[in-house]
This record gives structure tokens, C-alpha cells and sequence, in this order.
């Protein structure tokens, strides 16, 4: 279902944008995306399109050592970066899945954590709906993008690649989208170079 999109991810492993530490501007962001969470200590979270682990690691740290952190990536190459990143931290691991049709997740997770890869999932109510499914009740998804939803949309059409149709959709339509899976958006915030939005599970899948 990902053929192209996994070679291609496959080939960007060590690229810059998926590699290179983050800066103290990103440093901020990261805190308001922490910032969304319910609490963080103790925590169980659930990271679809983790990369090469560079938000995982601090997601790792932010919940401790009672909670833990589940990384997926379709790319192997990305989800070995990851894991070879989270090599001292018992409480995470990063699988080479994807969020779709990962059957070794077990259902509990307090909060799905999508950053930078809503755009990709190839049906966005099926991967919302299967978020639903690993939540615990009222459970909370967050989209983060460290830019925002127009340059997002640009970055990728220009791309010319396995990529170049993957879109952030509108508030509008997001809002939609997350009503039709069983969740009430809480928080959504589209700045030039910050994307967040929050939901939270107000009914069973
Ligand atoms: C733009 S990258 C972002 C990576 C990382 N979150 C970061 O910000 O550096 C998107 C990642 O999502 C992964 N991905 C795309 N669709 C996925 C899916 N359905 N399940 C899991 N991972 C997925 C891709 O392989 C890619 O590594």
C-alpha cells in the first residue's frame, strides 16, 4: 500500500530535514507540542512516521521512565535510524510498520503523536480510524508540522515526487475528518511556521 512512498522515505534517511538536530528555535515548538499533552510523566504514546526518532527521543524523555513511547515507520532505513537513536532509552522503540496495519499494537495508548506525516497517510479516515482504535477513552491526537500548512502543501507539490500530492486539508475539512472517526478537535492552530491541532476520543471506534 506504500511501495513508493517507502522507497522514497527510504532514500531521504539521511537527508538534512529528516537528520539534523533540532535548533532552539525548534526547541520551542517542541515544548508547545508537549504542552498538548494531558501530563507527560507516565504516559503510554504512539508515534506513527517517527523518522529517524528525533521527536521520539524527547517524547521518550518527557514521559520517563513510567512511560513509553511506540515508534512506527514505514521506511526501514528511517525506523533503524530511530531506533538506533533511542538505543539508551528502555521506554521507547521504533518499528519498521505502518500505523494502518501494525498488528502487534495493543490497544491503551493515551495520545497518537502525528507529527509531520498526516500529509502521507494515503487515507486519512482509515488512519484516523485506526488511531481511534488504539486510543484509550478520551484519548488525544496531536498533528504538529514545524512550518505551516501552506508552505507544508507547497513543500510538497513541488516535490515531483512519491509525495508531491500529499496534502494537509483545510480546517474545515480536518475538523470533518476527525467528527467522522469519533473525535472533537480541541485545538487548531495554523501559523506560518507552526501547525497544531489537538482531538480528543469522545466515542468508541
Ligand atoms: C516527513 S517525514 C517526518 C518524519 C519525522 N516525524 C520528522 O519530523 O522528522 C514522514 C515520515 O512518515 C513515514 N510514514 C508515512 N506514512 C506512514 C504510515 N502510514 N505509517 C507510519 N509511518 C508513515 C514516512 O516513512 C516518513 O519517514
Amino acid at each position: 500500500m506504500y511501495k513508493e512512498k517507502i522507497d522514497f522515505f527510504d532514500a531521504q534517511a539521511d537527508a538534512p530535514w529528516a537528520d539534523a538536530e533540532y535548533d532552539q528555535e525548534t526547541e520551542q515548538k517542541i515544548a508547545r507540542l508537549l504542552d498538548l499533552l494531558p501530563r507527560r510523566e507516565g504516559l503510554s504514546l504512539l508515534e506513527p512516521g517517527c523518522g529517524t526518532g528525533r521527536l521520539t527521543q524527547r517524547l521518550a524523555q518527557a514521559v520517563g521512565p513510567a512511560g513509553t513511547v511506540t515508534a512506527l515507520d514505514i521506511s526501514p532505513r528511517m525506523a533503524e535510524a530511530a531506533q538506533r537513536r533511542l538505543s539508551g532509552l528502555p521506554n521507547a522503540r521504533a518499528l519498521a510498520e505502518d500505523l494502518e496495519t501494525c498488528a502487534t499494537l495493543q490497544p491503551g495508548f493515551d495520545a497518537v503523536i502525528c507529527h509531520q506525516v498526516f500529509p502521507h497517510f494515503n487515507d486519512p479516515a482509515r488512519a484516523l480510524a485506526r488511531m481511534a482504535e488504539l486510543l484509550k477513552p478520551g484519548g488525544v491526537v496531536i498533528v504538529s508540522h514545524f512550518i505551516g500548512r501552506h508552505e507544508v502543501n507547497d513543500v510538497h507539490r513541488k516535490a515531483g515526487t512519491a509525495v508531491e500530492q500529499d496534502m494537509l486539508p483545510d480546517a474545515p475539512a480536518m475538523r470533518s475528518l476527525f467528527h467522522e472517526a469519533g473525535f472533537e478537535v480541541t485545538l487548531l492552530e495554523d501559523l506560518p511556521d507552526l501547525y497544531l491541532l489537538r482531538a480528543g476520543l469522545v466515542r468508541d471506534a
